[in-house]
């Protein structure tokens, strides 16, 4: 493995020090340790201090969130170089473009400072569609396989951030609440969890357009396509098909 220090990168960051501020554009000439440093390590050194911005300035701390940085708790979310992911999955040798790395936080949450975002509202959406089981399940190997998959989840938003359907508050609550509820509909007996379905038909069917942005740019690699044909054919088709049925 190449440890050897790389290439000085410049990091564009956008900056704001509270959600009442103005944003700005800080810009720090950074010079990595090795070629495996990645956006959090670079943050994490800036933050250690003596780190002066392209005016000469002193760069005060960075206010952004993590936990793992091992690409497991979603917490570093955050919009880099145009696109979203996650922090300490983004290695500066392989994601910079001429030099030049802009750092900026996801764009479909409040911002509470810096690179920090408020996600409540994905936590509010799985309130609101009861993605909960109502009673003890038991589970073959085909439901065991999908809800496996789904609960690698990692609440980040990063799905929401490139979805053209949701926006905060709205009515369609995109995938961070459709990969859950996907689970749960996948663990679920047949005539179990009714609200659940209704909300799913509701909040997740209903305003998906199957543009499928959600599925390439899953850090976690979920099958969002799988998710959604499994959970209309459950939630939405059966229940269709099954008033069909009794009506005729
Ligand atoms: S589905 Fe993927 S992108 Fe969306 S919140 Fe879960 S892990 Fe993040
Ligand atoms: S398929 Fe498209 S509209 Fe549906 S959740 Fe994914 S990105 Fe959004
Ligand atoms: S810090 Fe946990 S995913 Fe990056």
């Amino acid at each position: 493995m190449d440890l050897r220090g790389g290439v000085k990168v410049r990091l564009e960051i956008l900056r704001r020090v509270n959600a009442q501020s103005e944003p700005y554009l800080q810009v720090i000439e950074y010079t990595p340790k090795s070629k495996n440093d990645t956006v959090a390590f670079a943050l994490s050194e800036i933050n250690k201090g003596g780190y002066r911005d392209e005016s000469g300035a002193e760069v005060s701390r960075i206010m952004w969130e993590h936990s793992c940085l091992q690409k497991k708790c979603g917490a570093c979310a955050m919009v880099i170089n145009g696109t979203p992911g996650l922090a300490c999955g983004a290695r500066l040798s392989e994601i910079n473009k001429n030099g030049v790395i802009r750092i900026e936080p996801l764009r479909k949450f409040p911002v509470t400072a810096d690179l920090m975002v408020d996600r409540q509202v994905m936590l509010d959406n799985l309130l609101k569609l009861e993605a909960w089981l109502q009673t003890q399940v038991k589970i073959n190997e085909r439901q065991a396989e999908l809800a496996y998959d789904a609960s690698r989840c990692l609440q980040c938003g990063c799905c929401l951030e490139v979805c053209p359907n949701f926006y905060a508050g709205g009515e369609f609550y995109g995938m961070a609440a459709g990969v859950p509820a996907a689970r749960l509909i996948a663990e679920l007996a047949p005539d179990d969890g009714k609200a659940l379905k209704r909300g799913y038909d509701k909040h997740i069917f209903e305003g998906c357009g199957k543009s499928l942005s959600c599925k390439s740019i899953c850090p976690a690699g979920i099958e969002t396509d799988r998710m959604l044909a499994r959970s209309n054919a459950a939630a939405v088709w059966k229940r269709i098909f099954g008033r069909c049925q009794k009506q005729r």
